[in-house]
């Protein structure tokens, strides 16, 4: 018995790893033995907390994707050189089992370079001291590190039975990332690099493809794929290679100092559709869900905290909507021609000027792929016997190569308005003490407060001295000034003169803020004079040098360098002389007392309560109880100036609300022609960034430690806690409306009578213990407007309101025909639609 036991638990061990082969060929990626059509979305592990993963996954799945694709963020791992850190946010084996749990695949970017707008692109900073190392080429102590920590990870992978191979979820790896966008700048070196790369990771022996992204020479068997904003009519670099398409970039990265970039959902379905169309069948949107780059992890300089990058699902995780379901009525439309899609490469014709159709065609089955990518004119096309209106920027979707389930420019998911509320205002008086009115401070020393300050003759680079330890580094010296020099008589101007690599400082004269100056993520140093009033005797010059972020990107990024690298001048001195004070003894002090002490845990005796002390380098500390409810937490920053802040203990990351973005550059954007990073922004002459969020699982139900490093003398009893709360659920649909993706994959009797039901509107309130409270609005007709702002057209039924509020109030989910029959018909011959704007409760 026991050994019949032993036989059977083997037995169920060995099916248990029993894995699928992964291959591929010039039309797919072939997962055990089938090509499949395959879409996936990047989310960043460590960007959102492990109590989220499971919802952001579960939206991923329903959203439509197969696949979740993730970096690997080697300085999160191995902080220390061979000492490894997979816990929490960096668990992640948790996370790729989760999406296994899901039923979905992974494709895991080793890197181990990673870009990512990650600090440093992932890279761990105790490479860079490592002798004779130079990183991302034919280099061999760089080579090594790389090589170790790749395998690191695959063995990871494997000790685990990830790989598909062994029956688990991971299909696809990628080696390095983007380095044939830089490679020139290494010379032959970087072709040697590049063979090397892709011979490693194939000895390593995953049993599952390996991709490089932007790499036109990369080596066989890997595969080159592309990234970028569209992607159609990219080809592999050999003819038994899929086309695939590694970053779709679903909006953009949110700097310090610049405005919030958005995409219009039309543009981004529109490229999504082309890229199927002209023969690819691998498409990965970067980012699915952007996230939160908590703590010190964010690239750059001047990469904000916020990670959104306008991603289907927002920063917190909700779906952003209309782009979460327009996205995914495209999946299910795509899917729907999965077959022949695989199956064949397709035939293109011109239908006139900038007019396309696909056909892709076997014995028995056939789907088309209609396109107009004129930035202009809409068109009507005659294809297969029938004509189709295509709108300017569009592409039509026929499934049956007649009828059309999806057009990109035409949306038809709901709209939603979701806003952050201040807790104390949202429900009374419940939460109106989320933040004890109690503070408790502790200055920070200006300039050398450490025993472990250092000299040195001249001025330092800042990355090489602080090994990124900390943002901060001092740079102190003291002026003796003689009682004759003309400046100590009123009307005389002394200027510090100085120049930074950047990226922020803060300049001290005798304990006293007296001027800042901040580079940008184009040009991270500068040159600033600031006027200073210096006494007779001797003076103490302190200079904060800080950094927001280490490059990420570009050939040799690593060496760009941050910090006072000089001349530091005094100027307007004894007639007009100047004191060059860059090649003097400098003292040196890397971080803050405060980070050696611990302040931001909230512990230690140096805590003063009372009125916070509203001034330069402050420490700050209260409590605070978590605001009622499951919705989404951030804090309001606004009253702040520039910091950092942990919640019990964990950094939210830097906060910079005082940091405004340019006024200009805001105007309207259509989603019609090419779009750009810089094309469609929005928050122009606002702070970049002011809510930052606080993930719910830092929190206890009381008793909070919220802890803020203050740099320029903000407010701290100005910020407010704030919960994401849905304002308005919408939906706008008209009855000519092609026939819904819906009802076409539901239905196959539908689909092969080819009779047309009804569209439909369909309202559901997202979370489960919502029902839809008011009717904002309701109109059949000719509506105007959008989500917040409908009004009414010059037809419209009378009774659509109340219809509506019959068959909505009260419940989670209504769903409503949009057809005269129900609404009767108020102007004849014109085409009608019915928009709704909701709100739950
Ligand atoms: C790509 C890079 C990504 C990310 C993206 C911009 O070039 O591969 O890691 O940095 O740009 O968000």
């Amino acid at each position: 018995m026991v050994m019949m036991m032993r036989l059977l638990i083997v037995s169920v061990l060995v099916a248990a790893v029993v894995g699928v082969n992964v291959t591929y060929d010039h039309r797919a990626v072939v997962i055990d033995g089938r090509r499949r059509v395959l879409v996936s979305g990047s989310i960043h592990y460590p960007r959102s907390t492990p109590d989220m993963w499971p919802g952001l996954i579960q939206k991923s799945k329903d959203g439509g994707l197969d696949v979740i694709e993730t970096y690997v963020f080697w300085n999160l791992h191995e902080p220390v050189r061979n000492q490894y850190d997979f816990e929490g946010r960096k668990d992640l084996v948790k996370f790729i089992k989760l999406v296994a749990d899901a039923d979905l695949f992974v494709h895991l970017r080793i890197g181990p370079y990673v870009c990512a707008e990650w600090n440093y692109g992932g890279f761990p900073l105790w490479l860079h001291f490592i002798p004779g190392i130079v990183l991302r080429t034919d280099n061999e102590p760089f080579k090594a590190e790389m090589k170790r920590f790749t395998a690191k990870i695959v063995n990871m992978m494997k000790g685990e039975n990830l790989y598909a191979s062994q029956g688990g979820p991971i299909i696809l790896s990628q080696i390095e990332n983007e380095y044939g966008n830089i490679d020139s700048s290494y010379g032959p070196a970087a072709k040697s690099y590049i063979k090397w790369a892709a011979s490693m990771a194939t000895s390593l022996d995953t049993g599952v493809p390996w991709v490089m992204c932007q790499q036109r020479d990369a080596p066989n068997p890997i595969i080159d794929t592309c990234n970028g904003f569209y992607c159609d009519g990219y080809k592999p670099n050999a003819e038994n290679k899929p086309t695939m398409w590694t970053e779709n970039w679903t909006g953009w990265f949110l700097s310090f100092g610049g405005a919030v970039p958005y995409r219009p959902s039309e543009d981004i379905a529109f490229a999504v559709a082309r890229f199927y169309q002209r023969g690819g069948t691998f498409q990965n949107y970067y980012m699915y869900h952007g996230g939160t780059n908590f703590g010190r992890t964010t690239g750059g300089p001047f990469i904000a905290t916020s990670y959104d990058y306008d991603a289907p699902l927002d920063e917190y995780g909700a779906p952003r909507q209309p782009k979460w379901g327009h996205l995914k009525d495209l999946h299910k439309a795509i899917k729907l021609c999965e077959d022949v899609l695989v199956a064949t490469d397709p035939t293109t014709t011109s239908l006139g000027q900038n007019l396309e159709v696909s056909v892709y065609k076997t014995s028995s089955t056939c789907a088309a792929f209609l396109a107009n990518f004129d930035t202009q004119k809409d068109a009507t096309v005659n294809y297969n016997g029938n004509s189709y209106r295509l709108p300017a920027w569009s592409v039509s979707i026929l499934p049956d190569c007649k009828n059309v389930v999806y057009n990109t420019a035409k949306i038809n998911s709901v709209t939603t308005i979701r806003r952050f509320v201040a807790t104390s205002f949202k429900d009374g008086l419940s939460d109106s003490k989320a933040i004890s009115s109690e503070w408790s401070y502790v200055s920070e020393p200006v300039g050398i407060s450490s025993n472990d300050a250092f000299n040195r003759p001249g001025l330092v680079e800042q990355i090489n001295t602080t090994a990124d330890q900390s943002d901060y580094l001092w740079y102190s010296i003291s002026a003796d000034i003689k009682g004759n020099e003309p400046f100590l008589h009123d009307g005389y101007q002394t200027t510090l003169h100085v120049k930074s690599l950047g990226h922020v400082l803060h300049l001290f004269i005798n304990g006293q803020l007296v001027g800042s100056a901040i580079g940008n993520a184009g040009h991270p140093g500068f040159t600033k004079d600031i006027s200073v009033v210096l006494k007779s005797g001797n003076n103490k010059i302190d200079l904060l040098s800080l950094t927001v972020g280490l490059q990420n990107y570009g050939a040799f990024f690593d060496k760009t360098g941050a910090g006072i690298t000089g001349p530091v001048e005094l100027e307007g001195l004894t007639n007009g002389s100047t004191v060059d004070l860059s090649s003097q003894r400098w003292t040196y002090q890397i971080g803050l007392e405060g980070e050696s002490l611990g302040l931001n845990t909230g512990g230690s005796s140096l805590w003063v309560s009372g009125s916070p002390k509203i001034q330069p380098l402050t420490w700050y500390k209260t409590s605070f109880d978590a605001p009622s409810g499951d919705n989404p937490i951030a804090i309001d920053f606004t009253g702040m100036g520039k910091g950092e802040a942990w919640v019990n203990g964990q950094s939210i990351g830097r906060y910079w609300p005082s940091y405004i973005a340019p006024s200009g550059g805001c105007s309207a954007c259509s989603y019609k022609g090419p779009y750009s990073s810089s094309k469609c922004l929005k928050n122009c002459g606002k702070p970049s960034q002011k809510l930052y969020h606080v993930p719910r699982s830092w929190l206890k139900p009381s008793g909070n430690v919220l802890v803020l490093f203050e740099e320029i003398g903000g407010d701290p009893t100005q910020i407010s806690f704030t919960t994401q709360e849905l304002e308005s659920l919408c939906a706008q649909v008209s009855e000519s409306h092609s026939l819904p993706v819906e009802a076409w994959s539901q239905d196959n009797t539908t689909r092969k009578s080819h009779t047309k039901p009804k569209p439909r509107i369909l309202l559901e309130c997202p979370h489960p213990n919502q029902v839809i409270s008011l009717i904002k609005f309701a109109s059949f007709g000719t509506p105007q407007g959008k989500c917040g702002s409908f009004s009414h057209g010059y037809c419209r039924s009378p009774n659509a309101l109340s219809i509506i509020q019959k068959a909505c109030i009260g419940s989670r989910t209504c769903n409503i025909e949009v057809s005269t029959a129900a609404f009767g018909d108020p102007c004849i011959g014109v085409v009608k639609s019915l928009v709704v704007e909701a709100s739950c409760a």
